[in-house]
């Protein structure tokens, strides 16, 4: 994902910068650029491709100066070429601006901006900030971009210099910004490792944080300009705890991700004039009367929440299908099936396979991919990407939400198309959709309480995961999460069918997963709860905040924050993300690497 580095001080900041944007290469990019204050005034170097190219750029054109800014990009709005490359400049070429995240309302702002005369040199959504901020311009840097900030909405890690100024002005919501502090010298950067061989003392900004950056000082505000106190802190991280953001493992980190992965990938898509979802695609969604959705492993338990999700709001029928299976038994497809590959790597051999089969049937083909490039992307014909940057974790998380918000979009994307889905729904559907990442953020508060469950049953030999309509598919997802890094045997089932079996495996000792949360089906759980409860089983509740009732039939209950209840798989995966996790740790696993587990599988 995208990587920021900013620095004023003494050194030659174009090497600062360099050197730091290559200490963020792991997060994956695809062009580089820095903006360079040279003699008073701003010079920019931007390339597609990887760091090298940028380095040999500046080896012939140096930019002599101890002020400036530079990143990595990871495409999202617009190729990776050099004029989307960052730092994108105003029109009078005097400030220059990095920007990590969404500006969800770009589209309307640069309207404004073209009416107004701007002239626009890029296709990203960033771009329309440094206009913005031109506009704002009155001598004061950091006034300008608390202004332009009243007006552009959505996330950021936000970082502009200007040529008379001799201050960094930086902004954070949503994507992470971390200032580390030098003696005459100060740096920003959106990750710990590129501040690490200059500076172990940092301030994480928090949401809602400006910060004008000078050599001898820093001065911290909110968006309203207000001075805030933040904790100085010093990391005692080495580089590879620095990768993982001072997280222990990777499979933490990338938990915790899962607010500004969900913005990436549902930001900029979302139109709210309109209640609808614009994903860029050639495909014609009016054109398919069924949905095949093919897939492994997690994303298998994703696109089957994606079949609730379709169904209900495109009314187009679904099948969802393990791709090993699909390739091999001859499936009823032709030109009017929508066939839908969901897969993080995009190398999935199975899926991939899988998917060719559909095509040689006649299918349209859809890619719901997180790797840049990867096989599938190749031969599908359209791809959807999730945004949520390199998954390192063997034990897919913050891709497996990605992919359902990904196909919460297709689903309004069919539905509006088809004309099935009204405004009025639509809209309340989109608005939730939109508040994701703020819940998500919401439902990573219940890790201590979590932790303390994890503790108390991870001694079990087996868990029962149960879970009705579209909350199934989460209690197999669930299910999974805790057999792949903790080695508990773990099943699951639609609660409604425990009777007619795993019943008979209810005792004292069998902690049982229920997901309660709110739902037109709320009622028949809570009884399927009840004969857990006759046989002696012991239950975890995950219910919606503010639910009373819950308490009285669970011994435990995890708490996540109310959403529309076609929406609750994604609140809901993060708890029992966070449970695998806790219990794999109280049994010392080695969870980012599970044993016999691969994160690409690309043989049979
Ligand atoms: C492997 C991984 C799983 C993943 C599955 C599908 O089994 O261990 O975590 O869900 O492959 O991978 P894909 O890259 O296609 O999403």
């Amino acid at each position: 994902m995208c990587g920021i580095v900013g620095y004023v001080g003494f050194r030659e900041a174009a090497g600062v910068l360099l050197e730091g944007l290559r200490r963020l290469e792991y997060r994956g990019y695809d062009s580089a650029g820095v903006a360079v204050k040279v003699n008073g005034r701003l010079e920019v170097v931007k390339k597609a491709g990887k760091l090298q190219v940028l380095a040999e750029s500046l080896k012939e054109r140096a930019l002599p100066g101890t002020l400036g800014v530079g990143h990595t990009r990871w495409a999202t709005h617009g190729a990776p070429n050099d004029p989307n490359a960052h730092p994108h400049s105003s029109e009078d070429g005097r400030l220059a601006v990095i920007h990590n995240g969404i500006i969800e309302n770009y589209l309307p702002l640069k309207e404004g901006l073209l009416q107004r005369g701007h002239v626009f040199a890029s296709e990203t959504d960033s771009e329309v900030l440094a206009h913005l901020i031109e506009e704002k311009y009155q001598g004061n840097l950091y006034q300008a971009v608390r202004l332009a900030l009243q007006e552009a909405h959505g996330a950021y890690g936000l970082v502009v210099a200007h040529q008379d100024s001799e201050e960094i002005v930086v902004a954070r919501t949503v994507s992470p910004l971390v200032i580390g502090l030098g003696e005459g010298e100060n740096f920003v950067a959106s990750d710990v490792p590129a501040l690490l061989p200059y500076t172990r003392r940092v301030i994480f900004l928090h949401d809602g944080d400006m910060a004008a950056i000078g050599k001898e000082g820093v001065r911290l505000t909110d968006l309203k300009g207000n001075p805030v106190q933040r904790e100085v802190v010093e990391v005692d991280w080495s580089l590879e705890d620095s990768e993982k953001g001072g997280y222990p493992h990777y499979m933490l980190k990338e938990i915790y991700e899962q607010p500004w992965v969900l913005e990436n990938t549902l930001g900029g898509r979302l139109r709210e004039e309109s209640a609808t979802a614009e994903l860029g695609l050639k495909l014609d969604p009016a054109r398919y009367d069924k949905v095949h959705v093919i897939a492994c492993g997690s994303a298998y338990y994703a696109g089957w929440v994606g079949k609730y999700l379709i169904e209900a709001l495109a009314r187009v029928p679904v099948e969802v299908e393990v791709a090993s299976e699909y390739r091999y038994r001859d499936p009823v497809a032709d030109q009017k099936t929508l066939a839908i590959v969901i897969s993080q790597s995009g190398e999935t051999i199975d899926s991939l396979e899988a998917i060719r089969e559909a095509a040689r049937k006649g299918a349209g083909t859809l890619g719901i991919i997180n790797a840049k490039g990867s096989s599938i992307t190749r031969e599908v014909d359209d791809t959807l990407y999730i945004h949520a940057g390199p998954e390192i974790g063997v034990a897919s998380t913050k891709a497996y939400t990605a992919m359902i918000a990904a196909m919460s979009l297709v689903a309004v994307w069919m539905g509006r198309a088809k004309g099935r889905l009204q405004d009025q729904p639509a809209a309340e559907f989109t608005a939730e959709l939109r508040k994701l990442p703020r819940l998500v953020e919401e439902a990573l508060e219940e890790r201590p309480e979590i932790a303390r469950i994890a503790l108390k049953y991870h001694q079990a030999s087996d868990y029962l995961f149960l879970g009705r309509h579209i909350q199934a598919p989460t209690a197999y997802e669930g299910a999974l999460k805790l057999k792949e890094i903790s080695y508990i045997h773990a099943e699951a089932y639609p609660a409604g069918e425990m009777k007619h079996g795993p019943i008979a495996l209810i005792d004292e000792h069998l902690p049982v997963v229920v997901l309660t949360t709110e739902s037109p089906l709320y009622e028949k759980t809570v009884s399927n709860i009840q004969e857990v409860r006759a046989r002696g089983g012991r239950v975890i509740a995950l219910a919606t905040k503010g639910d009373s009732e819950a308490k009285k039939f669970a011994q435990d209950v995890i708490y996540v924050p109310r959403t529309h209840h076609l929406l609750a798989p994604i609140v809901s995966a993060v708890p029992l993300q966070l449970l695998a996790y806790e219990t794999a740790v109280c049994l010392g696993r080695d969870v980012d690497q599970p044993r016999n587990l691969a994160k690409s599988v690309t043989v049979e």
